[in-house]
């Protein structure tokens, strides 16, 4: 079953033709990042503007690079939900003509069910159940991953997303957004012990998380730093920061793990890249005796295929959308 989808929540517009949920058979992403750049972040509506100039031309050039033609598209895929909802309508709305046209179902997709999905991509054998941790620009959450499409939130940041506090953080060290990346590649210079973070303690639930501390904490060392005059050893400061998130993420995960008996550990969300993380999620796994699946990095950022290999479990399990879709900014995963 070949499926055509369609990824804009954020800033990138991506198109993609996937086989029964494993095989890429195209992943086109006209990125936005670079024009957003220069306002330090998203603007919602230069990125719904972007959306609707590109994804047409992407859709066709998705089907040259598949190889095949419009009649051969089984089904549509959207991302409807969750994400800046201007732009994710763009989508919805491109979607909904699509699968009108062609005569084909239309499958709503969850952002974030779709980067769990990215696994699928990434490790064609992977089946669940296994636990998923899932960091993005917007997300940060663990995940019991039942089914393909049964999902329980075994904890959540309370406050910031991981990537929200990388990309604050590097903002302030001068880094152009998003400097997620940018970041963990200063950090590899550097000296983790350095620069000493503060460590939150939350009360309830034990596998909750929260990142606003941290990101106080880094914004008021480096202000200090600027206002005393002092020189920062940035490289160090990235990788204490670095640690001091994976520091966080990784007990919880690990804590999990133990809780659910899972064998099987995921990754997924574009801060799912980050080295440091990587890294600190391979030596807890091979400690638990727990396979380990990371996607590549092209794959853990924002993509069309994990909404295609998403979207045929949801086609499975007879998930399908009329065309009064509409597009949500917020949705739970297990919603
Ligand atoms: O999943 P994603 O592409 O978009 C959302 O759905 O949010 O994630 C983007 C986030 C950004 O905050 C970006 O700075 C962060 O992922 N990111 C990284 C790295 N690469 C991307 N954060 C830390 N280290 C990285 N190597
Ligand atoms: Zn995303």
């Amino acid at each position: 079953m070949k499926i055509l989808a369609v990824e804009s929540s954020c800033d990138e517009t991506a198109v993609a033709v996937v086989e029964d949920g494993r095989r890429i058979l195209a992943d086109c992403i006209a990125s936005q990042v670079a024009l957003h750049r220069e306002y330090g972040g998203v603007v919602p509506e230069i990125a719904s503007r972007k959306h609707i100039e590109a994804i047409y031309a992407l859709a066709d050039d998705a089907l040259r690079t598949a190889g095949i033609t419009r009649s051969q598209i089984d089904a549509v895929a959207v991302t409807y939900a969750p994400g800046l909802i201007g732009a994710v309508l763009v989508g919805v709305n491109f979607a909904k003509a699509a699968a009108m046209a062609l005569d084909v179902p239309l499958i709503p997709v969850h952002h974030i069910r779709g980067h769990i999905a990215a696994n699928y991509l990434a490790f064609p054998d992977l089946e669940p159940p296994f636990l998923c941790l899932v960091v993005s620009g917007g997300h940060s959450m663990i995940v019991d991953v039942e089914d393909y499409t049964a999902f329980k939130i075994l904890g959540s940041t309370r406050d910031d997303a991981a990537g929200e506090c990388f990309d604050k953080v590097a903002r302030l060290l001068g880094m152009p957004y998003p400097g997620g990346a940018a970041l963990d590649k200063m950090a590899a210079d550097g000296d983790e012990r350095k620069y000493p973070m503060p460590h939150t303690k939350l009360s309830g639930d034990p596998l909750d998380m929260s990142f606003s501390g941290l990101k106080t904490a880094t914004i008021n060392l480096i202000h200090n730093a600027q206002q005393k005059g002092e020189a920062l050893d940035i490289p160090s400061l990235c990788a204490s920061f670095s640690l001091a998130v994976s520091d966080i993420l990784i007990p919880r995960v690990e804590q999990a793990l133990v809780l659910t008996g899972r064998k099987k550990l995921a990754v997924a969300g574009g801060v799912a890249a980050n080295s440091r993380i990587r890294a600190d999620l391979e030596r807890c796994a091979s400690e638990l005796g727990v396979a380990c699946y990371m996607p590549p990095l092209k794959l853990c950022g924002d993509n069309g295929a994990m909404i295609g290999a998403q979207a045929y479990y949801e086609y499975l399990a007879g998930n399908l959308a009329g065309q009064d879709l509409n597009a949500f900014a917020t949705m739970p995963i297990d919603g």
